[in-house]
């Protein structure tokens, strides 16, 4: 059996050494050390030996058995990293490379482009971004901002409440504006102020003019001795950054619990002229009225001040002015964009051509 176990041994190594792949490799591995194979069934066989010979020839097939093993894994070894880099030579994709045909870079979404746009007219106004938390409490979204404790939008139709938000003030809910930042910011910040706030609010709305979820971006200034024109004038400079030089503005009488006095803001249409289209006929813009509606507006609420009192902001000392505009509603109007919902479904088709 001795003799046995040399020649396998012999032989085995010769073909090892010999073999091109870890295909080949795993052949003479089924080959030479497989369940079949002759080196293991002598292994086996070694218990049917006199006991005198059993020691000598268990330790030499054995043996036999581990060099096989130790040469097999070594050639594997070595084939494995040279078979890795020939696929990877063959089949080499540099992802870091343009693509073929080159694809143009992306750009933004019309919201995001849109919001930028808005946030550069404030910040050439000397107006600071700040964001805020979309979860709200019923405090800040309408208790600080003096809603009347039976205002609609508090109603569980109107609002989406967080599931076990606690109760009362506290309760938690997707803010429904961002003005609940107006309070948070007087809170952390003394006045003079100026600032504006982008970000997402939801309501519980859902047709061709409104989603669940839209963005709007808050304004808030506070100083002394601002008034309405202040207002007014800050709120020109936007319009005609975004909607064209030749725009004026209307303000027509409104109501905010947190403003007073309260304006609905309309833009001159820019499409037409007061109303009549370049062919004569009414412009389907602004339907023949000649403004569009842009936003809410007004004098910040004394008792909106009163909830911030301890901060520094005293209703006989300082004045201040907010406004609130829908991103979605600037971008439609600004490109004419029919529908809502084009915003979040996502066609190529749709979002190429703001590029
Ligand atoms: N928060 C109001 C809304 O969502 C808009 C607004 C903001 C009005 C600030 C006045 C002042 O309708």
């Amino acid at each position: 059996m001795l003799e046995r176990v040399a020649e396998i041994q012999t032989q085995a190594k010769a073909e090892i050494s010999a073999a091109s792949s870890s295909a080949a490799l795993e052949e003479l591995r089924v080959k030479y050390l497989g369940r079949k194979a002759e080196l293991p069934q002598l292994l086996r066989d070694v218990a049917g030996l006199p006991p005198q010979q059993r020691g000598e020839a268990g330790r030499s097939a054995n043996e036999a058995r581990q060099t096989l093993e130790a040469l097999i894994e070594a050639a594997a070894a070595r084939f494995e990293a040279a078979e890795m880099a020939a696929a990877l030579s063959e089949d080499d994709v540099d992802i870091t490379l343009p693509g073929s045909p080159v694809e143009a870079v992306g750009h933004h979404h019309l919201l995001s482009a849109t919001r930028r746009e808005i946030e550069d007219v404030f910040c050439g106004l000397g107006y600071s971004v700040v964001e805020g938390p979309e979860v709200e409490t019923v405090q800040y979204n309408f208790d600080s901002l003096n809603h009347d404790p039976a205002h609609p939008a508090r109603a569980r139709s109107d609002t989406f409440y967080i599931e076990g938000g606690g109760e009362g003030p506290d309760q938690t809910l997707l803010r429904t504006h961002t003005s609940p930042m107006q309070i948070r910011i007087m809170e952390e910040t003394p006045p003079p102020i100026a600032l504006i706030v982008p970000g997402r609010v939801f309501r519980r709305d859902s047709d061709a003019t409104h989603t669940p979820q839209f963005h709007q971006i808050e304004g808030l200034l506070v100083d002394e001795g601002v008034t309405l024109a202040d207002l007014k004038g800050t709120l020109l400079a936007f319009a005609r950054a975004i909607f064209g030089a030749d725009r004026e503005l209307r303000l027509r009488p409104h109501f905010f619990p947190f403003t007073e006095p309260s304006v609905e803001v309309d833009v001159s249409c820019f499409m037409c002229d007061q109303g009549t289209a370049p062919g004569g006929e009414r412009c389907s813009l602004c339907k023949g009225t000649g403004w569009l509606e842009v936003l809410g507006s007004g004098m910040v609420d004394p008792n909106v001040f009163a909830a911030v009192s301890e901060h520094g902001y005293d209703p006989d000392t300082h004045q201040g002015f907010a406004f609130g505009l829908g991103i979605e509603r600037i971008a439609m109007l600004k490109h004419g964009v029919p529908d809502l919902r084009f915003f979040y479904e996502n066609d190529l088709r749709f979002l190429r051509q703001f590029g």
